[in-house]
């Protein structure tokens, strides 16, 4: 195991009317507050009201960004931090999912930026003094509410880059699984595969010495098995919801990934890639790509892991070790498949025009992957075995 510092400095208040508590959160911060939120789920669901109404007892002013996309887009980002600038903002409040959180992200670290926000993404400027960012989570998958992490689409240059610094995480975040009750199936199962990306991203890296790490995450992986399933059938199952909720913030607040060099996350960004040009939901498009990126990256060596998580998560037992790792990569296909995902990029509507294209974006910083590194070439073919 390596050494690591952990720190996940976001408080999380957790339950049913956890929301009692959002002004008092609130004014630690600031008495002026952006509110941001999506394209209308929060506003059905009452939570919008419910929110400004709690915000209102207590006299803080707030201001609104409204119909931030799934794939945040950079240009709502850009308007949040004029609204920040010109209203003297000194909160951003996130309602909503990871697109939301993640945009609000941006805005907290453009706001103190004299440049374009864009070049957090691109290398070239890392965030310092953002503005403090709470959240409000209403769909468990990114684990956006716990980390310092976000992910935001050009649309001019067709790139969907991530940008980080703990400096990101938000100060505070409500996680109220009831919340979570109107998330439809199509979302309910792209973040289960999300969450569960998560831990494989972190699970499969060369590193040796992390039991306890790979234990937790087996662990979140049987979580999600168990409460996935159930949470599509039962959408107002409070347990279920609560365990995927907190699945959620646990895969990727940093706790499996401490001890180790680093996670693979080369899924990840081939994702990316495909949801730049097609817009595709995320846990989705993992879902496709995963199987075909773990059937390419087995061999002889890197089996154990594998076989590994196949004993420990699925129950299977095989004295052969590719045997083992092959039936534990069918048995995760066969989750997705049971969650109702699909399992080609064609069912999704996404032809094989961009592959050769997407390999080279993906590349575009060097080669990707820990666990295999990846060039273009090997992008491609993964992305053929999508097809
Ligand atoms: O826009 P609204 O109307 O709110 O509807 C949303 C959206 O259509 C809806 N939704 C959210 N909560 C709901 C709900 N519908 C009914 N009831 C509710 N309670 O769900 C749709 C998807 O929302 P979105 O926020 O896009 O989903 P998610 O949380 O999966 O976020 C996906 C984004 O996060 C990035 C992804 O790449 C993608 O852009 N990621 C961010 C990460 C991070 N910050 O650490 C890591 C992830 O790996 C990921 O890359
Ligand atoms: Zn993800």
């Amino acid at each position: 195991m390596k050494n690591f510092n952990f720190q996940a400095g976001t408080k999380i208040l957790f339950g049913k009317n956890k929301i009692n508590e959002l002004a008092d959160e609130v004014l630690q911060h600031s008495n002026r507050v952006l509110i941001t939120y999506g394209q209308g789920s929060v506003v059905k669901s009452g939570l919008l009201d419910t929110v400004k109404s709690k915000l209102a007892e207590k006299d803080i002013h707030f201001e609104e960004l409204s119909g931030i996309q799934p794939n945040p887009r950079l240009a709502s980002v850009k308007e949040g931090i004029k609204i920040c600038r010109e209203k003297n903002i000194g909160l951003i409040l996130a309602v909503g999912g990871g697109s939301i959180i993640d945009a609000s992200k941006a805005i907290a670290a453009g706001f103190a930026y004299d440049g374009d926000v864009w070049d957090f993404c691109t290398r070239k400027a890392v965030p310092s003094s953002p503005l403090p960012l709470g959240s409000i989570l209403t769909l468990a998958a990114t684990g956006s509410e716990m980390n310092g992490s976000a992910v935001i689409t050009n649309q001019e240059t067709q790139e969907k880059l991530p940008m980080g610094s703990d400096l990101l995480r938000p100060q505070f975040s409500i996680l109220d699984p009831v919340y979570t009750f109107t998330v439809n199936k199509w979302q309910t199962a792209a973040g289960t595969a999300d969450i569960m990306s998560h831990l494989f991203e972190n699970y499969f890296t060369p590193d040796m010495g992390t039991d306890l790490q790979d234990g937790i995450a087996e662990a979140i992986l049987k979580t999600c098995m168990k409460y996935g399933p159930i949470a599509l059938e039962e959408p107002e199952n409070y347990e279920a919801r609560a365990n995927l909720m907190w699945a959620s913030s646990l895969a990727l607040n940093g706790l499996t990934g401490t001890g180790k060099m680093t996670g693979d996350w080369s899924t990840h960004m081939i994702e990316h890639e495909v949801s730049a040009i097609y817009d595709l939901t995320h846990g989705v498009g993992l879902a496709i790509l995963f199987p075909n990126w773990m059937k390419f990256v087995l061999n002889e060596r890197n089996a154990f892991k594998f076989v590994r998580m196949g004993k420990n998560v699925f129950g299977i037992e095989d004295a052969d070790p590719m045997v083992a790792a092959n039936k534990t990569i069918d048995a995760i296909r066969k989750f997705f498949d049971k969650l109702g995902l699909p399992s080609t990029l064609s069912e999704v509507d996404i032809p094989e025009t961009h592959f050769v294209e997407m390999g080279k974006k993906a590349c575009q910083f060097g080669p990707i992957g820990y666990f295999q590194r990846l060039n273009e070439t090997a992008i491609t073919q993964i992305l053929e075995m999508s097809k």
